[in-house]
């Protein structure tokens, strides 16, 4: 490959994906260490995490697994510790572990909304937040990073039956923003940015398509992604992971080293239409 163009790939770089258990956190995890990171996969169901980086050791690639609940304090000062233990280094932070709950407004318990607050909100600060404090200058790893925080389609348009999710990827979306300001006027060196994707093909893209049926929009989950491609996607199909992991690669490489604080959209047009 042209020597200029290896600013797109991550050789020599250390990356952390949550929730890489399965989806698109796997996909990504995958993806950097093709591009040339050393990986530490991490997940509430840590035997998913421990196969694919068995799998991914046997390509000559380097990853190791962790269960890591985002949730947990403890959990975020034991990754630090592994890290210190295997590289010594940290570069990559994907932010990408989450639930959904759907659901009429309505219908939505307190109960609901803390949980999937806890999940998806308030485990992107902590994972910001040790990730920032031990990249910064003169902290652990002290080299600076990029810092990828998944969000949503939901948490820029509204959509019927997501509101409690769409809010915590709103606001997903305004800490990534407050923090890549933070962090640039300050001089950490971390980027923040937050990652988009429309309807994707994973286990929660299945329960989304379900929750159109659930409030009675459509019939089935076929018709549910008929009517997705046929009137609401401009390119006329669902994404797949690897749509999202390569615009994760970019974010987390340095071909994006002048990019932070954006909302990048992966969703074939929906958010433009
Ligand atoms: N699939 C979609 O259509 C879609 C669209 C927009 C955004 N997203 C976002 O992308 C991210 C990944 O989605 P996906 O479709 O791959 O989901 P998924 O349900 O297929 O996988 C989620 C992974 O997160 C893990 N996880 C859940 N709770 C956790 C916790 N407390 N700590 C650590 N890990 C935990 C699960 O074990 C699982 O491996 C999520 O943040 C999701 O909100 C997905």
């Amino acid at each position: 490959m042209n020597k200029e163009l290896s600013v797109f790939g991550l050789e020599g770089k250390v990356a952390v994906v949550t929730g890489a258990g399965t989806g698109i956190g796997e996909a990504c995890a995958r993806l950097f260490a093709k591009a040339g990171a050393a990986v530490m996969l991490s997940d509430i169901n840590r035997e998913a995490c421990e196969r694919i980086a068995a799998d991914l050791n046997e390509q000559g690639l380097q990853a190791r697994a962790m269960r890591l609940d985002v949730t947990s304090e403890a959990d975020w000062a034991e990754l630090k510790t592994a890290l210190q233990g295997w590289k010594n280094r940290w570069d990559v932070l994907l932010n990408n572990a989450g639930i959904y709950i759907g659901g009429m407004l309505e219908d939505n318990t307190i109960a609901q909304v803390s949980k999937i607050n806890q999940i998806n909100i308030e485990s992107v600060f902590l994972g910001t937040r040790t990730a920032a404090e031990s990249m910064k200058p003169g902290s652990t790893f002290g080299r600076g990073g990029s810092i990828i925080n998944l969000s949503s389609i939901a948490g820029l348009v509204g959509v019927p039956g997501h509101s409690i999710y769409g809010a915590t990827k709103g606001a997903v979306r305004s800490l990534s923003k407050h923090s890549a300001v933070e962090f640039a006027k300050f001089g950490y060196g971390v980027r923040v940015n937050s990652l988009h994707p429309g309807l994707i093909e994973t286990s929660m893209g299945d329960q989304a398509l379900q929750e159109f049926v659930d409030i009675g929009v459509v019939a089935n989950v076929d018709e549910a992604a008929a009517l997705l491609k046929s009137a609401m996607i401009p390119m006329g199909r669902l994404g797949n992971v690897k749509d999202i992991a390569y615009a994760a690669l970019f974010l987390a490489s340095d071909a994006s080293s002048y990019v932070t604080g954006i909302e990048l959209t992966v969703d074939g047009g929906f958010c433009a239409a």
